[in-house]
C-alpha cells in the first residue's frame, strides 16, 4: 500500500499492527485473515512463569469499549518458546514479543532466554503498562528512574528493535517517554489501558472480579491522541499510536498527531480482519488524496 516506513531494518509497507492481547498469537484467526498482509503482530505479554490470570469476570463491556482484567494470562516463557514461537516463525510479517514482568530480573530472564533461541523476531515490546496486575507490570511504567534503568539493562541485552508501550495512568506521560528515549528505547507504543470500573447497581457487585480493570476501545481514542501528541513533541524515537482504533480516519488522526506507525487492539474482538478492512480504507483516501507515502503527513496536523 502506499505506505513506507523503516524502523532498524525493518521495513514496513502498513502502518497497522495488531496490538497485544487482542489478536492471541495469531493462530485462532488465520481461516479470516492473511496475517502477511499485517504491518505487524504483537504477542499477548509473556512472563516468565505461566499465569492463569485473574479470576472470571474479567470482561465488561461498557457504552464505548470494553473494561478487562486479564492480569497477564500466558504460557510463560519456555512454553512460548517451545510451542508457539516455531509457529510464528512462519510468518513473513514483523513479529513482535510483549514481555512483562514482576521484577526488573524477570524482564530481563525472559528477553534472554528470546535472545538465546535466536528467534527471529522482528523485536520486543516491553509492557511497563498493564493496570491488572498486584505487582510490576504499571509499577514500571510510572517512574520515569524506573523506566529508564529498565529500558537500559533491556538495551544492554539486545540489538532488536525495542519497544516500550506505556500507560496513559501518568500525569505527564512524556516524562516516561523521555525516561525510555534516554534508556535507548528504539521506539514507544502508546497507549495502554485506562484504569476504568463498572457496577451492575441491581445486585451492587462490580462488574470485574479485580473491581478495577482497563478501559481499551472507542471511549479512550480521544486521550490516546492526545498522550501520542505529548509523547510526539517530548522525543526524536518513532512512536506506534494505540487506542480505540477502528477505521482509516483514526489511522490518520494518530499520524497527524505524531505517530509511525499505529496498532489494533479491542475492534480485533467485533471483526478480526479489521486490520484488512482499514487497510483498504486507507488505500482508497490515499488515492483519492494523491498521497504516495502516507507516512509523510506523521505530525503534519496543521494547528491554530
Ligand atoms: C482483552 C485485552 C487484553 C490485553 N492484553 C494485553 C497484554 O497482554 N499486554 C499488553 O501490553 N497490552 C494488552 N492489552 C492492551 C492493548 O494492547 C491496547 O494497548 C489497549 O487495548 C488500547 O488499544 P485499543 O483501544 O485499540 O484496544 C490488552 C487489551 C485487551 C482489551
Amino acid at each position: 500500500m502506499r505506505f513506507h516506513f523503516s524502523l532498524n531494518g525493518i521495513s514496513f509497507n502498513s502502518p497497522l499492527l495488531v496490538a497485544s492481547g487482542t489478536f492471541g498469537f495469531g493462530d485462532e484467526v488465520t481461516d479470516l485473515i492473511d496475517i502477511n498482509q499485517l504491518g505487524g503482530l504483537v504477542t499477548k505479554s509473556i512472563t516468565l512463569h505461566p499465569r492463569e490470570g485473574n479470576p472470571p469476570p474479567r470482561i465488561a463491556e461498557t457504552p464505548a469499549g470494553m473494561l478487562n482484567s486479564i492480569g497477564l494470562a500466558n504460557p510463560g516463557v519456555d512454553s512460548f518458546i517451545g510451542e508457539i514461537l516455531p509457529r510464528l516463525k512462519a510468518l513473513k510479517t514483523p513479529v513482535f514479543v510483549n514481555i512483562a514482568g514482576s521484577t526488573l530480573q524477570e524482564y530481563v530472564e525472559v528477553l534472554d532466554k528470546l535472545e538465546n533461541t535466536g528467534a527471529a523476531v522482528a523485536g520486543y515490546e516491553i509492557n511497563i503498562s498493564c493496570p491488572n496486575v498486584k505487582q510490576g507490570g504499571m509499577a514500571f511504567g510510572i517512574d520515569p528512574h524506573t523506566t529508564e534503568r529498565l529500558t537500559g539493562s533491556l538495551r544492554k541485552q539486545t540489538d532488536k528493535c525495542l519497544i516500550m508501550k506505556l500507560s496513559p495512568n501518568v500525569t505527564h506521560i512524556e516524562e516516561i517517554a523521555a525516561a525510555a528515549e534516554a534508556g535507548g528505547a528504539d521506539a514507544l507504543s502508546a497507549i495502554n489501558t485506562v484504569v476504568g470500573m463498572s457496577i451492575d447497581v441491581e445486585n451492587r457487585t462490580p462488574r470485574l472480579h479485580t473491581v478495577t480493570g482497563g478501559l481499551s476501545g472507542a471511549a479512550i481514542k480521544p486521550i490516546a491522541l492526545a498522550q501520542v501528541y505529548k509523547i510526539s513533541q517530548a522525543v526524536g524515537i518513532p512512536l506506534i499510536g494505540l487506542g480505540g482504533i477502528s477505521n482509516h480516519k483514526d489511522v490518520i488522526e494518530f499520524i497527524l498527531a505524531g505517530a509511525d506507525l499505529v496498532q489494533i487492539g479491542t475492534i480485533n474482538f467485533k471483526q478480526p480482519a479489521a486490520a484488512v478492512r482499514i487497510r483498504g480504507e486507507l488505500e482508497v483516501w490515499c488515492e483519492r488524496n494523491n498521497i504516495a507515502n502516507l507516512h509523510d503527513l506523521k505530525g503534519e496536523m496543521i494547528t491554530p
